[in-house]
């Protein structure tokens, strides 16, 4: 049995779905392009590398022989951190890089991070409608968010050339750790303070959940999902939050007290995805 390979291993996200990866009993391969010590299930690459990329597909000498599915997490993950055009190159290379590299070695199972920005982040246009979905065209505001959505048109395309050929693509809302939680009351004090990703998050722990459910979905061909908790990180019901910042918003199921915005409900359906974490249970 070949490995998993999870792209930006070393990152945020990525190390909550490494530990999640081994917990369910996979055989996990780590690549980043952060040097480490020598280990045994870690490779040092860097993905806007063709030739590296398409190599790593078909296994490392010493560690490991060949890959079954691709995690691919690897990318500058906000916009502002490089320019626009290296954060557009960087992002859009090393995407292509690893759905071209596993595509030639036969690997058909790919997940990978797209983001909550494709949903018109940070809805200085507002949505148009609340909670906001995965069923409308993307909305993307920065060349971060533009590369997300570029990704997942090429998966669309993709898996049309090959109907063998699974990419899922997961809308991952803001990551946070444990302790990121300290910050939240202050976020309570002001509903404009994150009113640009309607009060959504995703613990790193239940961001690996979906990545699990997602490796585990057998279905062939291109998906979404929106992956977020279930709650926002407001104290203030989600109903009176929509309402006073999106007036003009239609929403359209009647809200739980403190339910995300950012609707997690296909997720839920198709990947069998639910929350366990909440930052409630850390306060
Ligand atoms: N952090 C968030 O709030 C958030 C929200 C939505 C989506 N995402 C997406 O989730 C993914 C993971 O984000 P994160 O928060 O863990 O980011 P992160 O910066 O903590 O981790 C990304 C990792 O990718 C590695 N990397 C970057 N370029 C690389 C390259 N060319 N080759 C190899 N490795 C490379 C970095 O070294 C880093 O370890 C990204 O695709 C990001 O766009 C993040």
């Amino acid at each position: 049995m070949g490995a998993i390979l999870v792209t930006g291993s070393e990152g945020k996200l990525g190390r909550h779905v490494v530990a999640r990866l081994r917990e369910d009993g996979r055989s996990v391969h780590r690549v980043d392009v952060k040097p480490l010590a020598p280990a045994h299930d870690y490779t040092r690459i860097d993905l806007t590398d063709a030739g590296q990329t398409m190599d790593v597909m078909f296994g490392v000498q010493d560690r490991f022989d060949g890959v079954d599915a691709v995690v691919h997490l690897a990318a500058v993950p906000a916009p502002g951190q490089m320019t626009d055009v290296a954060t557009f190159h960087h992002n859009m290379a090393a995407t292509f890089n690893v759905f071209q590299g596993a595509r030639r070695a036969g690997v058909d199972d790919i997940v990978y991070a797209s983001s909550e920005t494709v949903l018109g982040l940070p809805f200085e246009t507002p949505p148009p409608y609340i909670p906001v979905d995965e069923e409308y065209d993307a909305r993307p505001e920065s060349h971060y968010s533009l590369v997300k959505h570029l990704e997942e048109q090429m998966a669309i395309q993709l898996c049309r050339w090959d109907p063998a050929l699974k990419i899922i693509a997961l809308r991952f809302s803001n990551v946070m750790d444990v302790e990121d939680y300290a910050a939240f009351p202050a976020f309570d004090a002001d509903p404009k303070a994150r009113r640009w990703n309607l009060w959504g998050y995703i613990d790193g722990r239940d961001g690996a959940q979906a990545v699990s459910r997602a490796l585990d979905h057998r279905a062939r061909g291109f998906d979404r999902f929106i992956v977020a908790n279930a709650d926002t990180v407001m104290s203030r019901p989600s109903a009176e939050l929509a309402a006073a910042e999106f007036p003009a918003v239609p929403v359209t199921k009647e809200l739980a007290e403190h339910e995300t915005l950012l609707s997690i409900d296909k997720a839920r359906r198709v990947l069998g995805y639910e929350p366990q974490h909440s930052w409630r249970h850390h306060a």
